[in-house]
């Protein structure tokens, strides 16, 4: 197939790509390179930079393509700025994906791979989460992604655009044959944040609270490989195109791993001590994020692979020493 994929330079779409291109699909990119970086652009793959703000240029490549879907993962992704910048959410991520679906429209293009998130389930009501649990987001993030599957509901209904919506849980890891390595600009989640003071990069990690109703006090999350997010964004484009139906499904390893675990752990895998001070909560932080991926598993036959706590954490510091070597 030949795919477009927005924001396919970013830290997960680098890997969507080049899994893709890997399997034979003819992969383009668009990305604005504002997070993601040049050296996830492949030779192998077409480039346009551009920004999904601008609306003719978006029409223009998505014309030129010949495109039989679209992945689309441009977007901001921080939680907690969400609260502090709506303006910025409200551009990027739903002023930009509604140019992309309505470019899509006029384009032609009939399948749209969309990035959602855990986020629009706000606070747990039981666990483990599965896709009837109700959404109500907790921050302006969550909104965002909320809304854009409303918006892709309607023109499945209006214009028989298919679409999957892939609600992940906490991406990490990096790609284990380490091809794909380039390093998200400021990180602010939890694993990148550790490496980053591993390779003494940052002084400390703030451990955001131990007073959570969890086994060891500290949050607890579904950490998800983005090896394991690259194969389900295939089977879900492998779906629309064979059943043409649209789906929304969870994508999480169904396990829970705590702050201190993790903490833990990686100080063991990279043999540094990483410094770490327990602070307090960070607002609208959950104690425990656990996914159902149950319907993952049914309809695409995805189950996660690569995502134990070893895994995570060792593909994530090669990929650090890497870069660390390359800037030596
Ligand atoms: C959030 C979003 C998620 C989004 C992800 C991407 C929610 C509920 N979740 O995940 O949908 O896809 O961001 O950015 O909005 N922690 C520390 N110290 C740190 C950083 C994090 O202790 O320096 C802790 C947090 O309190 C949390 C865990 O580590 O318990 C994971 O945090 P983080 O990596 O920021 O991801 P989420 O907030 O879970």
């Amino acid at each position: 197939m030949k795919i477009l994929v927005i924001g396919g330079a970013g830290y997960i779409g680098s890997h969507v790509a080049r899994y893709f291109a890997d399997r034979g699909h003819s992969i383009d990119v668009a990305d604005n390179l504002s997070t993601g970086s040049e050296i996830n652009l492949f030779p192998d793959y077409g480039f346009f930079k551009g920004d999904i703000l601008d609306y003719p240029w978006l029409l223009e490549v998505m014309k030129q393509g010949g495109y039989d879907a679209l992945v689309h993962l441009a977007a901001a992704k921080a939680a907690g700025e969400s609260m502090l910048k709506p303006e910025k959410y409200s551009l990027q991520n739903l002023a930009g994906t509604i140019n992309i679906i309505n470019a899509a429209a006029e384009a032609g293009i009939r399948n749209i791979v969309f990035s959602s998130s855990a986020a629009i389930y706000g606070e747990p009501k039981y666990l483990p989460i599965d896709e009837l649990h109700p959404c109500e987001p907790e921050n302006y993030y969550g909104f965002t992604k909320l809304k854009i599957e409303e918006i892709l509901r309607w023109f499945d209904k209006l214009k028989g655009m298919k679409f999957a919506a892939l609600r992940y849980f906490n991406a990490a890891g990096y790609d284990p044959a380490g091809v794909v390595h380039g390093l998200e600009k400021n990180p602010a989640n939890l694993i990148p944040v550790i490496m980053e003071v591993a390779a003494g990069m940052r002084p400390e990690l703030g451990v955001f609270g131990t007073d959570y109703p969890t086994r060891d006090g500290s949050g607890v999350r579904d950490y998800i490989h983005v090896t394991d997010l690259a194969i389900a964004h295939l089977k879900a484009l492998e779906y629309l195109v064979e059943k043409k139906e649209s789906i929304a499904v969870n994508l999480g390893s169904e396990q829970g791993l705590s702050v201190l675990e993790i903490l833990e752990r990686a100080r063991s895998i990279t043999g540094k001590p990483i410094p770490a001070v327990i602070t307090g909560r960070r607002p609208g932080d959950p104690a425990t994020l656990i996914a159902s991926s149950a319907k993952a598993k049914e309809l695409l036959g995805w189950e996660a692979r690569y995502s134990d706590i070893d895994t995570l954490l060792t593909t994530t510091w090669n990929a650090y020493q890497r870069s660390m070597e390359e800037k030596a």
